[in-house]
């Protein structure tokens, strides 16, 4: 079978190569095939085929699936992709019914399809996955519940709060990356076969039925977009570079926190790395990686939303580029989110460290001001006259706790003994505000992080 016949003369074998997408689309053969079964089984119902004709051709689709499952397909560079590829096999198989299978069928509508399949398939699989990794987050906030440790900004120690609190942040995140996915599935599930090359088809088709078929709740309702559309393509990969720029963060923490500096966590063995000279060397490279890899997914969002900038309708050829992209985006999240669930599963918490950071540092001194505005001093002003006793206190290098009380009152006279009962625990119970770092509070996010897993 030849699409040339217009033409006077073989395709360049440099314009081949350059054109032909099989090296990355074959990935896709188990939805074209999906795809090319649905397509008969309707097309006999209509009665466009005969029922033999559409019985041999899924016989022969089916045959193929066997044959690249067990590596035993050849796939051809010159016939272009992986859509021409099955079906001269098929032709070759089954004779004249495979070439009536591509009747009421447009390779643009058929690719949309095959995007649109291996989308879903995408995300579902990164909602697992991203569950598995929520799983493993909570699991960890539950089983650390009472580890205090110092909170940051601008990564200077601030305020004292809950590991289990830091965790649950990670939590959110990736429940509202959830949350997009799920969000972007909608958009995605939507049926593009029987648009034909652009205008539609001119058989009796019945859309309604291949969209049952391959599992759609929608069918496209305009030709011209359906063959032409990527939105979804760049949904993902918006959704995955917002994900991986969650897990880039908990992998900058995860690298930190394991520093000799933090000494907050320890990797397990099982996923660190040694060094080619330094024997005592013990590395976060998968931190590192996960770090890293977020660039190419931006990398491929960016990409693709500049080759379908200013497109004309319908189809072009320009949209061939969708698929390294998105594959690789695909398989750089879904390792990372895999990888990360195992990795945060069997990381130790040393709390004596984080406790000791806790205590060293000045992080009570916004409790301390709270405590003078009770005592009736306006706020600026109490934030003032702690500034100056814990710039008193670093000159001696003293904690607060080691401040006399007589020492207190130099600053203010309001201070009395019962400022020496501020604690790292009074200053967690005391910040019982909704979605604050009181243990009761995250107590309750605890709870409610379970119910989201399970919803
Ligand atoms: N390999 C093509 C793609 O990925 C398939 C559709 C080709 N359609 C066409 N009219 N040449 O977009």
């Amino acid at each position: 079978m030849t699409l040339r016949s217009r033409f006077g003369k073989e395709m360049d074998d440099l314009a081949k190569g350059y054109t032909a997408s099989i090296p990355f689309d074959r990935r896709l053969y188990e939805y074209d095939i999906a795809g090319s079964i649905a397509h008969a089984r309707m097309l006999a119902k209509q009665g466009i085929i005969s029922d033999r004709d559409a019985e041999l051709i899924i016989m022969g689709l089916t045959s193929i699936r066997e044959e690249i499952e067990q590596d035993r397909f050849e796939f051809k560079k010159e016939l272009e992709d992986i859509h021409m590829n099955i079906e001269v096999r098929l032709i070759a198989k089954v004779g004249d019914p495979g070439a009536k299978l591509h009747t009421a069928r447009s390779r643009n509508d058929q690719v949309a399809l095959d995007m649109r399949l291996f989308t879903k398939d995408a995300i579902a699989e990164t909602l697992r996955r991203l569950k598995a990794l929520q799983k493993a987050l909570l699991d960890q906030a539950q089983e650390n519940k009472k580890v205090i440790m110092p909170g940051y900004t601008h990564l200077q120690r601030a305020q004292p709060i809950l590991l289990a609190h830091h965790v649950l942040a990670y939590f959110e995140m990736f429940q509202r990356d959830v949350e997009r996915f799920k969000n972007c599935l909608e958009r995605t599930d939507v049926l593009p076969l029987g648009s034909g090359a652009l205008a539609g088809v001119s058989y009796d088709i019945d859309r309604d039925f291949l969209a049952k078929e391959l599992g759609f709740s929608k069918v496209s309702a305009n030709s011209l977009d359906a063959v032409s559309d990527r939105d979804f393509v760049i949904e993902y990969q918006a959704a995955a570079s917002l994900a991986m720029m969650h897990l880039s963060r908990l992998a900058e923490e995860i690298t930190l926190w394991s520093s000799a500096e933090f000494g907050f966590i320890e990797i397990d063995d099982a996923f660190a790395s040694g060094s080619s000279i330094m024997p005592q060397k013990k590395n976060p490279d998968v931190a590192e990686l996960a770090r890293a890899k977020t660039g190419r997914v931006y990398g491929h969002l960016m990409a693709f939303l500049t080759t379908m900038k200013a497109l004309p309708l319908s189809y072009n050829r320009d949209m061939q580029e969708d698929k390294e992209g998105l594959f690789d985006s695909v398989d750089t999240l879904l390792s990372t989110l895999e990888v990360f669930a195992a990795m945060i599963a069997c990381l130790r918490v040393k709390s004596d460290r984080m406790r000791q950071a806790v205590e060293q540092d000045y992080t009570l001194a916004t409790d301390i001001a709270d405590y003078l505005v009770r005592k009736g001093i306006p706020f600026r002003e109490a934030h003032t006259i702690v500034g100056k006793l814990v710039r008193y206190a670093s000159e001696l290098g003293r904690s607060l706790t080691e401040i006399e009380l007589s020492e207190y009152r130099r600053f203010c006279a309001e201070f009395d003994n019962d400022v020496k009962s501020i604690t790292v625990e009074s200053s967690l119970a005391a910040r019982g505000s909704s979605g604050g770092t009181a243990p009761e509070e995250v107590e309750k996010a605890l709870a409610a992080a379970k119910k989201k897993l399970n919803g």
